[in-house]
């Protein structure tokens, strides 16, 4: 029979104090709304759309990728713990779930700042998988790797999926690498999937609405909304234009939303005044994509090597397992 328990990971009191983090982001020299900002109630469902637009394929390769490899990729794990980073409703991980307790005792640990997501996908996963059991994390990934590290019940893999490493700054990214090689002891595993580049206007059709859909555009006027909430923004979503491109030199699609108009918003709860003029923008997101062979030497500078890869050439996509090296 499946078992299931939640954990809070972020330690006692507040939860997560964000306004430090939130002020100076929007102090960059382009302001940027941070990531977790996208992923309220509505903005998950917005995401969730996002993931079924015709045009954007990542969900859809990942997905493939998955029902043709998973039990390989279950034997190549080689453990019965797999945490995972930002689950959300973990509906293409069950694919690997699946496969892995046909092999072993498997436990599940998802790592992810919605309890309800948790709560949800752990109920879900408990039906489908009934031998499974399960251990949400709700915090932080900091938090939760952090917890992995200090628990010592044997070998783990950690899985981030959805290309979502792509999903911070290069400092950003340099930074949680290196929290995930200090979760793990020598042998355990790290899967994880990318992007791979290609060109850009494939991207710019991936990351922007085809005609008669508003996923994108509501996803992110959303973090404007979201912002209002927390901190009393005031912004008007009618002053801005919501729109993705490829950044060529570093490799990444940007989403920003354009001010349609000269704007000055004070935001009482973070103690700043935002300064617009009519053309600039703020940067909701970023969706960096990644050249293989780089990509596998930079994680192998955080103390990994490439153990096995699952990739698609077109459109290009890689789901990578590496192991942990002795430290
Ligand atoms: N990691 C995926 C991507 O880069 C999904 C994703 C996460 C995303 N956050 C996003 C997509 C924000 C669009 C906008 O595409």
């Amino acid at each position: 029979m499946s078992s299931s328990r939640i954990l809070a990971v972020e330690g006692e009191g507040a939860f997560w104090d964000d306004r430090e983090a939130v002020a100076a982001c929007l102090r960059e020299e382009v302001p940027r709304i941070p990531p977790w900002f996208g992923y309220d109630e509505a903005g998950s469902r917005y995401f969730e759309e996002i993931t079924g637009l015709p045009t954007y394929y990542l969900t859809r390769v990942e997905r493939s990728l998955l029902e043709r490899h998973a039990a390989e990729i279950a034997e190549a794990l080689g453990c019965g713990r797999l945490a995972e980073m930002g689950s959300g409703s973990a509906k293409k991980t069950r694919l690997l779930l699946d496969a892995c307790a046909a092999l072993r005792p498997t436990t599940y640990l998802p790592i992810d700042v919605s309890r309800e997501m948790l709560e949800l996908s752990a109920a879900t996963l408990g039906e489908a998988v009934p031998s499974l059991d399960v251990i949400g994390l709700w915090g932080r990934y900091e938090a939760g790797l952090d917890w992995l590290r200090r628990s010592p019940d044997g070998p783990l893999v950690v899985a981030f999926l959805g290309s979502n490493l792509g999903n911070t700054t290069p400092a950003e990214r340099d930074a949680l690498l290196g929290d995930i090689a200090a979760a793990l002891r020598p042998g355990d595993g790290f899967l994880v999937s990318i992007d791979l580049v290609k060109p850009g206007g494939e991207l710019v059709t991936c990351y922007n609405d085809p005609p008669g859909h508003t996923a994108f555009a509501d996803f992110r006027l959303n973090h404007l909304t979201h912002l209002d909430r927390r901190f009393g923004s005031r912004l008007r979503l009618e002053d801005f234009v919501p729109n993705a491109h490829y950044e060529h030199r570093d490799e990444v699609v940007e989403g920003h939303l354009y001010a349609t108009q000269a704007c000055t918003a004070a935001i009482p709860g973070l103690g700043l005044t935002l300064t617009l003029a009519a053309g600039d923008s703020i940067n909701v997101g970023f969706s960096a994509k990644f050249d293989r062979d780089r990509f596998v030497a930079d994680v192998g500078a955080k103390g990994f090597t490439a153990q096995a890869e699952w990739t698609e050439p077109d459109p290009a996509y890689g789901i990578f397992l590496f192991r942990r090296t002795g430290a």
